[in-house]
């Protein structure tokens, strides 16, 4: 296994998609004291066990074997969408192509879904461009800021830790990643002081010209806050770096006041120098948001204060994929503009995420091990904290054995 895994550290973007692809046990060949690999070195929720998201699917159900909107199997919300999604496609079929930079309906429906999530931070269909995955958009804007040799060569402020599949994908697209520490002992901070570290000691090896930020963090979970971000944008403009947020991880923020704030939303609050100058552009990725449909292969990046003539080249680009998966595109629309209260799926589709933790906990805690507690939050807790309501008015018997199955399930969870 160790050395499966040098080699695969070794060699670089290829190898890590290798990784993903081959069964690990046809490559081991050898005996292992175990009987399975449990592989959650990094995310695929669907791979997991993950259930897809009904409306998701129904949704695209209906525009890949379109007969089903002509029958009263699916909710009508969903036939109406699936229609409506149906009408914005080529000829009326998935299975046309598409422009390269994404069918114009769902550009739309992000610039719209960017606008209400920025507080009426105005979005544009032209600023949008869809790609298949977060992935291949960040390597579209790398290869197009690659440029130079030795210590002329391009280089990317990259955090570390930092995503583990950025290095491979910076090596790939010929640009010299350039590492600046996050601060451990401030929860994963960006730390001002390391990037002018970095950027100083970089300077003479290479030359840099943008940085990629994860915000919430991959793999820190840091989410950083107002200040933090207008300090980036500051530093991103003195320096004339290109910012690249990997924003995918926006749905995913968890902890007592903790929320994600756009780099878009900030930098729209600052000076016209920096509104009107500072290059941003943010990433967002049907993989990473709560549905996880990794498999549908597609993203979104916005590019702000970017000129024109490098847009275009953005979607020349993009050309070479022709377009990007239209289910994907589909999924995407579904993902901005979920169903709304009043719809008929509203309900079933709000469910699966909003319920409460502690709600939650005891569902599964009672499917597990079939223990029934009470849920705090049917109290009207409003601390952010959840709490568990278990009476105690038991034969000692039985209480020791609701805390012995309540412990195992605490400890090892849901099987
Ligand atoms: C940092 C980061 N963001 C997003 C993703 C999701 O990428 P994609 O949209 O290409 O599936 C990945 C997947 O490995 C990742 O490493």
């Amino acid at each position: 296994m160790c050395h499966l895994l040098a080699e695969v550290k070794k060699s670089s973007y290829l190898s890590v998609l290798l990784m993903r692809q081959c069964s690990v046990g046809s490559l081991w060949g050898a005996l292992y004291p175990f009987v399975k690999v449990i592989d959650v070195s990094s995310a695929d929720p669907h791979r997991a066990g993950w259930k897809p998201i009904t409306f998701v699917r129904q949704v695209l159900a209906g525009c890949l074997f379109p007969q089903l909107l002509k029958e009263n199997t699916l909710p009508l919300d969903v036939r109406l969408r699936a229609r409506r999604l149906l009408e914005a496609c080529d000829g009326g079929s998935v299975g046309s192509y598409t422009d390269s930079s994404g069918m114009l309906h769902v550009r739309q429906s992000i610039a719209e879904f960017i606008t209400r999530r920025d507080g009426g931070v105005p979005s544009y269909a032209k600023d949008i461009f869809i790609s298949a995955g977060f992935q291949r958009a960040l390597m579209v804007v790398v290869k197009l800021l690659a440029r130079g040799e030795k210590e002329t060569q391009t280089g990317v402020l990259t955090p570390m830790p930092c995503p583990h599949t950025v290095p491979a994908l910076l090596d790939e697209a010929g640009v010299t990643l350039v590492p600046h520490p996050l601060t451990e002992t401030r929860g994963w901070a960006v730390d001002l002081d390391e990037l002018h570290r970095a950027l100083k000691t970089a300077r003479g090896r290479c030359e840099p010209r943008a940085i990629y930020i994860s915000n919430p963090g991959n793999p820190t979970g840091h989410v950083q806050d107002w200040k933090s971000i207008e300090e980036v944008i500051q530093f991103a403009a003195a320096e004339r770096l290109v910012l690249l947020v990997d924003e995918v991880y926006q749905d995913s923020v968890y902890g007592h006041g903790r929320e994600f704030i756009s780099y878009k939303r900030v930098l729209f609050e600052m000076d016209k120098e920096y509104l009107e100058t500072v290059q941003l552009v943010s990433f967002h990725s049907l993989s990473s948001a709560h549905m996880g449909e990794c498999g549908l292969r597609a993203g979104y990046m916005e590019l702000v204060n970017i000129d024109p003539e490098v847009m275009h080249f953005v979607e020349t680009m993009l050309c070479t994929d022709i377009s990007t998966p239209v289910t994907g595109q589909l999924a995407l629309d579904l993902m901005v503009s979920p169903p709304r209260p009043g719809d008929l799926s509203f309900h079933t589709h709000t469910q699966i995420m909003e319920v409460e933790a502690d709600v939650l906990y005891c569902q599964m805690l009672l499917e597990e091990k079939g223990v029934f507690l009470g849920a705090g939050c049917q109290y009207g807790e409003t601390t952010g904290n959840h709490h568990l309501r278990l009476c105690i008015l038991v034969l000692p018997d039985t209480l020791e054995e609701v805390l012995a199955a309540l412990g195992s399930f605490h400890l090892h969870g849901h099987t």
